[in-house]
């Protein structure tokens, strides 16, 4: 089994939840106080091992690039006037060695569309997927769990968290024999997008996957379905008939930075560490 090295970024969307917010600046650079929201996630990839971040993008989301890529000016002006301690906020040493790809998404089909752009880069290896809109904080993180389980299991592991039933039409949500054991563990026998009723359990999908590359092979070709979108949950679905995918329940703070109840949650949490000093 080979280590994953490789994360797949889609932050093509288009952000419509925060409109205004969101008609000139990219939502993954709204700001969680004074660090935007995609720095989180690159931060946990990266933590957990990952050296290549693929960035799924479109002609809005410069800012990301932006962010990521070195401001001479910027730097220089902050060592003529001595703000030396800002220099590692804007140029941070965990991602030195990090090599940022951007690919662009022509058109927004969908999250599977998204991620079916990163083929070529990815080949036959397994890689991570983070959604920046999931803020989780936990250490160990929640791709490091994934990873962990991808370690024992060698196989597609789907990060899962437990909803009420009143919030599951919001989410991917999976059925499997396992429901009900002690295991965090659970191998999946379906998996539903935003299951307008009846929904097979209150296991549901984040932000948090480890694919394997044959992801692809279910990604080409796939009709657009819920909201006229192309998405990553069918073809899971498709790949079920043919290998194991394992859900993980991890541990860990969620908060859906995508919507803006989330998004004053996150920034409530993380303020109380500030206004407490
Ligand atoms: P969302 O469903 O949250 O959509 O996408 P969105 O466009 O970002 O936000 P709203 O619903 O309009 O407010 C889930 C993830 O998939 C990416 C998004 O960037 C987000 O990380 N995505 C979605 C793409 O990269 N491309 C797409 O075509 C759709």
């Amino acid at each position: 089994m080979t280590k994953i090295t490789k994360a797949v970024f889609p932050v093509a969307g288009l952000g419509t939840r925060f409109l205004p917010a969101t008609k000139a600046i990219p939502k993954e650079m709204l700001p969680i106080i004074d660090r935007p929201l995609i720095e989180y996630a690159v931060e946990e990839a990266v933590m957990a091992g990952i050296t290549e971040i693929i960035f799924i993008t479109s002609h809005t989301k410069r800012a990301i690039e932006d962010h990521f890529d070195q401001n001479f000016e910027l730097e220089a002006k902050l060592i003529k006037s001595g703000k030396h301690e800002y220099l590692e906020k804007i140029n941070r040493k965990i991602f030195e060695n990090v090599k940022f790809t951007y690919v662009r998404q022509k058109s927004q089909k969908g999250l599977g569309d998204a991620i079916l752009q990163a083929k070529h880069l990815i080949q036959d290896e397994a890689f991570a997927v983070l959604l920046a809109d999931d803020l989780i904080l936990n250490d160990p993180s929640c791709t490091a769990q994934l990873m962990s389980v991808y370690a024992q299991k060698n196989c597609s592991i789907v990060g899962l968290n437990i909803v009420p039933d009143k919030d599951a039409h919001k989410y991917g949500v999976i059925s499997s024999d396992d429901v009900g054991h002690a295991e965090q563990t659970f191998a999946i026998n379906d998996i539903v997008e935003k299951p307008t009723e009846n929904a097979p359990s209150n296991l549901a999908v984040v932000g948090r996957y480890i694919l394997s590359a044959t992801i692809f092979n279910y990604l080409e070709n796939l009709a657009p379905s819920v909201g006229g979108e192309v998405q990553l949950t069918d073809a899971i679905k498709l790949m079920l008939k043919d290998e194991l995918v394992i859900g993980h329940l991890y541990k860990g703070l969620k908060f859906d930075c995508g919507s803006r109840h989330g998004y004053a949650q996150a920034i409530t949490h993380l303020a109380k560490d500030i206004l407490a000093n």
